[in-house]
Parts: structure tokens; C-alpha cells; sequence
């Protein structure tokens, strides 16, 4: 029996291989007088493995109508390639047609926009280009583990059903049992009765697993959690998904400074190790997706990111002499707009922007002793804008208590939270990483739809 290898091993081959087996589905097949070569790919690398199929196959009938998506085993020899462009081909004894294709199959030759192909995200994974996107994924997700690991972090899973709103903005998909035909009501018709709800109170998918994960930081002291995040909101842009998976580390006895190292290390991490282990995906990207990517994440690399002040920010865009769809005030929210000019035009670098008017940011974060800003930061790149969100959270019972009667959130809900404050309280901080961000930041894809598998956006849930 031949050894089965996947194409991205046979062609990192040292030496020529008596018989081996390849499985994967044919991207092009070109006929020769007396032979066939197939391109054959299976996902385990960019590059396609040749085939030659020769004319005394007993199938070669066959295998000429073999059209690109068929599956196949093939097994033989691998040999010196003579022609241009691979060092490996194989010379096949046997073909196996496993699932034959036809010309319907939708992914041909000639390239496809990102549109089209998100119509058939169930095939898009067998384009190169989504190919690529989809091993940067999971080696980014590995990178995270490893980056944490090292540091002595805890992995904490924390839990997907919940019932607080960690940040406030009552962007909550609802979880419940209720028929919806026939609630129970609460009497005189107060609404409808949760406590008769499938976990006897109102239940929603988690917005962040932030507030869980300073529970285990208040025990382990250096946590981290890396799952899926869902956001019923309605933005219809190419950075938001209503599905998407955020890493939040949590740092007892951290401050707001070591809380902005810890984002800034793990960023260049990532960046440095997507570069060192998948070359050949980040060449595709530089050259088909955006041309400035390899100098962009050079540049991340060599310098350190610049940190202002929420006030500092203000007073830059109002010198600017930039005209803006929204305003520019201190005490409203930095938009988008905004941070991409300071961070894409301005420093042209990523950028932490911290100290945040206590008006725009959630209950839990540390008030500062000028007693109208918070200990928030952004961390913004330029082609993306903010990547990371964090803070030194609010540690002091009584300034957590008025929080949160200020914010108008129901005390009962939090009395968990308020037992860390109550108990052997310290200071600790966060932040969460956009995981689908950091890989458009790194990959240079500009829609947020092109790096997750099967996206949820308002109005779309197909597959
Ligand atoms: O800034 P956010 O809302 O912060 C939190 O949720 C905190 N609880 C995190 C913490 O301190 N532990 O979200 C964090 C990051 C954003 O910077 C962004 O990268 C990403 O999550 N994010 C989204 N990514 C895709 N689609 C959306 N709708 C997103 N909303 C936030
Ligand atoms: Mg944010």
C-alpha cells in the first residue's frame, strides 16, 4: 500500500518517492498527445501537485473527462518534475475517480469577485484565495493559545448563554423557550413573564465574556477566554458581523499602562508569527489583495505604537482642517472616520487611544481621578480602525455602586460581580481583540465577510 501525503508534503519532498497516494480535487486538467496532466489541490497548501496521467491507465477514458471540483485518488511515483514551475510531480499508476464533477460546478478558472464567491461560501474554501484565508484563521487562532500559554495564562471557557449585558448597549440576542404564540403574562398584563422562561429569567447570547473571565482573574490572575461574541446590531459595514469571535485576556493586579503593553505585545506577536508560518498566503495577499501589506505589517513590526489621550485626539481632529460627516467634539464618540484619519493619515501607525469622557464607556471601567474620564483604550490600525477594546476595570465597591445607579442597571443583575469588589478586591484590566479584525489587519482582506466561514450579517443567515 502506498503511503497516503497530503500535496503540501509531497512537494516539500527531499527525494524522489517509489509510491506514494494523493487525495484532493482536480483544479485543471490539460490534455497532451498521449497523456493528461491534472493540477490537483487539497487544501493543505496553495500549491497544486501535477499529475500525469498517461494513456495506458485502463480508466483514461475517464480520467479525459475529468472536469475541475472531480475528486480523485491518485498513486504512483513521485518524480523530478521536468516541467516549469513545481520541483514534483507525480506519475500516476492508478486514478480513482472518487465524486466526478460537471461544468455547472461554479468555481473556474478565471478569478471571481468576493462577492460572487460569498454566494457560494460553501465553495469559496476550494479557491485559492479562500484557501488562504482559512489556514491564516486557524494558524492565528493557534498563535493566540501559544501567545498566552507562554505567559502563564489560563484558558477560561466562559459561558455563551447569559444574563447580564456586559456592555450596555442592549445589542442582545434573546435566548428563550417561550412559545411565542402563547406567552405567559405577568398579571394585569405587566409583559410577559420570564420567570417562567426555560432559566426562570430573561437569557441572551453573550456580548463579551469579560465581566465571567474577571471572576477567574480574581482567582488565577492572568486569564484569557477566546470564543464567540454576538451583537444584534445593525450596522451594515465591512467590519461589523452580528457572529464574531473576540479574545479577552483579564490581568489581576494590571493597570491601564501594562493593560496597553500586554495589547501591543500580543499584536506584534501575532503579526510576527503569521509571517514566519504561512509565507506563501501572505505572497497571494500582497499580490492579489493589497498591494501595501508586506510594508504595512514591516512597519508594525519595527516601531512602537503611538498611545494619546482621548482630549489629545480631540484637539488633533478639530486642527486638522478635515471636513467630517460627523462631528467632532469632546464627549461624543470617535467614529470611524475619525480613527482611520488619525491612525491611517495622521500617525500613519497604529495608534492607542485611552481616557475616555465617562459618558461613552461601560459601568465597569476604573473612573480616573479627574472624576469625568475612565481608564478605556482603543487600539486603532490604519485600513481597520479600532482592533482592540479594553480598560482597568472599576475595583472600589462604592464608585462600582454608583456606576452602575448612574448607567440605570439593575444592582441585582451584577451582585456577583460586585462580590469580587467585596471580597479580597484588587486591580485588574483587560481588553478584547476582534479576532476577525486582527485577520483582515494581517490578510489586507477588507470585508469582514471574507474572513469567517459562513458570516452573520442583518438580514443573512444563508447556511
Ligand atoms: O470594544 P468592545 O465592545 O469591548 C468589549 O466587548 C469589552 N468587554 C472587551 C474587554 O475589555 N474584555 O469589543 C472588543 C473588540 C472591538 O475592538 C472589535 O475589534 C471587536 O471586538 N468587535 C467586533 N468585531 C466584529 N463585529 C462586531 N460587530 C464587533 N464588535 C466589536
Ligand atoms: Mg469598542
Amino acid at each position: 500500500m502506498a503511503p497516503v501525503t497530503s500535496v503540501k508534503e509531497a512537494l516539500r519532498s527531499e527525494a524522489p518517492v517509489a509510491a506514494l497516494e494523493v487525495r484532493g480535487w482536480v483544479r485543471t486538467r490539460r490534455d497532451a498527445k498521449d497523456f493528461s496532466f491534472l493540477e490537483l489541490n487539497d487544501g493543505s497548501s496553495l500549491r497544486n501537485l501535477q499529475i500525469i496521467a498517461k494513456d495506458s491507465l485502463t480508466n483514461y477514458g475517464e480520467i479525459q473527462r475529468l472536469t475541475t471540483g472531480a475528486s480523485i485518488r491518485a498513486r504512483g511515483p513521485l518524480v523530478a518534475s521536468q516541467g516549469k514551475g513545481q520541483s514534483w510531480e507525480l506519475i500516476a499508476d492508478e486514478i480513482e475517480i472518487v465524486g466526478a464533477s460537471d461544468d455547472t460546478y461554479p468555481l473556474q478558472k478565471k478569478g471571481h469577485t468576493p462577492e460572487f464567491l460569498r454566494e457560494i461560501s460553501h465553495l469559496r474554501p476550494r479557491s485559492n484565495l479562500f484557501g488562504c484565508v482559512f489556514r491564516v484563521r486557524s494558524r492565528l487562532a493557534f498563535a493566540i493559545h501559544q501567545f498566552f500559554q507562554d505567559r502563564g495564562f489560563v484558558y477560561v471557557h466562559t459561558p455563551i448563554i447569559t444574563g447580564s449585558d456586559c456592555e450596555g448597549a442592549g445589542e442582545l440576542f434573546r435566548v428563550t423557550t417561550i412559545d411565542p404564540q402563547k406567552p405567559p403574562h405577568l398579571p394585569n398584563d405587566g409583559g410577559i413573564d420570564y420567570a417562567q422562561d426555560f432559566f426562570a429569567r430573561r437569557t441572551y447570547l453573550t456580548v463579551s465574556g469579560q465581566l465571567e473571565a474577571e471572576a477567574f482573574a480574581c482567582a488565577l490572575s492572568k486569564v484569557y477566554t477566546f470564543g464567540p461574541t454576538f451583537r444584534a446590531e445593525n450596522s451594515n459595514t465591512s467590519r461589523h458581523a452580528n457572529e464574531f469571535w473576540m479574545i479577552e485576556p483579564e490581568v489581576a493586579f494590571c493597570d491601564l499602562n501594562g493593560d496597553m503593553d500586554l495589547a501591543e505585545e500580543m499584536v506584534k506577536y501575532l503579526v510576527r508569527d503569521i509571517r514566519e508560518k504561512c509565507p506563501d498566503e501572505l505572497e497571494l495577499f500582497a499580490k492579489f489583495v493589497d498591494k501595501e501589506l508586506t510594508a504595512r505589517l514591516e512597519f508594525v513590526l519595527e516601531r512602537p505604537f503611538q498611545r494619546i489621550t482621548y482630549e489629545e485626539a480631540i484637539a488633533l481632529l478639530q486642527k486638522s482642517g478635515r471636513k467630517f460627516d460627523f462631528p467632532v467634539e469632546y464627549g461624543l464618540n470617535l467614529q470611524s472616520e475619525h480613527e482611520r484619519w488619525l491612525t491611517e493619515e495622521h500617525f500613519k501607525c497604529p495608534l492607542t487611544v485611552f481616557n475616555y469622557p465617562k459618558e461613552i464607556k461601560p459601568f465597569y471601567m476604573r473612573l480616573n481621578d479627574d472624576g469625568r474620564t475612565v481608564t478605556a483604550m482603543d487600539l486603532l490600525v490604519p485600513g481597520i480602525g479600532e482592533i482592540i477594546g479594553g480598560s482597568q476595570r472599576e475595583e472600589r465597591l462604592d464608585v462600582l455602586e454608583e456606576n452602575l445607579r448612574r448607567h440605570k442597571m439593575d444592582r441585582a443583575d451584577y451582585k456577583w460581580y460586585l462580590d469580587l469588589r467585596r471580597y479580597g478586591s484588587v486591580p485588574h484590566a483587560g481588553f478584547g481583540l476582534g479576532f476577525e479584525r486582527m485577520l483582515m489587519f494581517v490578510t489586507g482582506v477588507a470585508n469582514i465577510r471574507d474572513v469567517i466561514p459562513f458570516a452573520r450579517t442583518p438580514g443573512s443567515a444563508e447556511f
